[in-house]
């Protein structure tokens, strides 16, 4: 499954961040997907903006690309990818979670 920003949203949102890719990635999205990332938890295993804390035991996420994020998000709700820490925290996300949190995430410099 693949998810993706509609070109509605696309046309409707204004282009202040870019993704590693340099993709436009859009103002509101990224506002929720900070606030998720502090809301959901993620900061505590992440760190600040992506940068894990222990970078032995949790991935550095920060700078991302956007749709890697969303595909590793949805992989490990649908069990194609499985870990004992993520699955369970990816399957509190909606789809409109994802989207927000990959941009936030993918929109932070490496
Ligand atoms: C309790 C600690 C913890 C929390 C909380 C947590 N993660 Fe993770 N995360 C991990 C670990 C550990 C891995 C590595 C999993 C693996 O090896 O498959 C990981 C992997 C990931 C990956 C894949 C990285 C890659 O290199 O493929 C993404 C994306 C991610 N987390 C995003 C999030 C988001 C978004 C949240 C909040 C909804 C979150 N994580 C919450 C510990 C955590």
């Amino acid at each position: 499954m693949t998810l993706s920003v509609s070109a509605t949203d696309q046309a409707s949102g204004s282009n202040m961040y870019h993704d590693a890719t340099g993709s436009p990635l859009f103002v509101n999205d990224r506002d929720n997907g900070e606030k998720l990332y502090t809301s959901k938890g993620c900061v505590e295993c992440h760190g600040p903006r992506g940068y894990s804390a222990d970078v032995n035991m949790v991935p550095k996420i920060a700078g991302m690309d956007r749709q890697y994020v969303i595909d590793q998000l949805l992989a490990f709700q649908s069990g194609k990818r499985q870990n004992v820490i993520m699955s369970p925290m990816a399957a509190t996300l909606t789809s409109d979670d994802i989207l927000a949190l990959a941009t936030f995430i993918s929109s932070v410099h490496k």
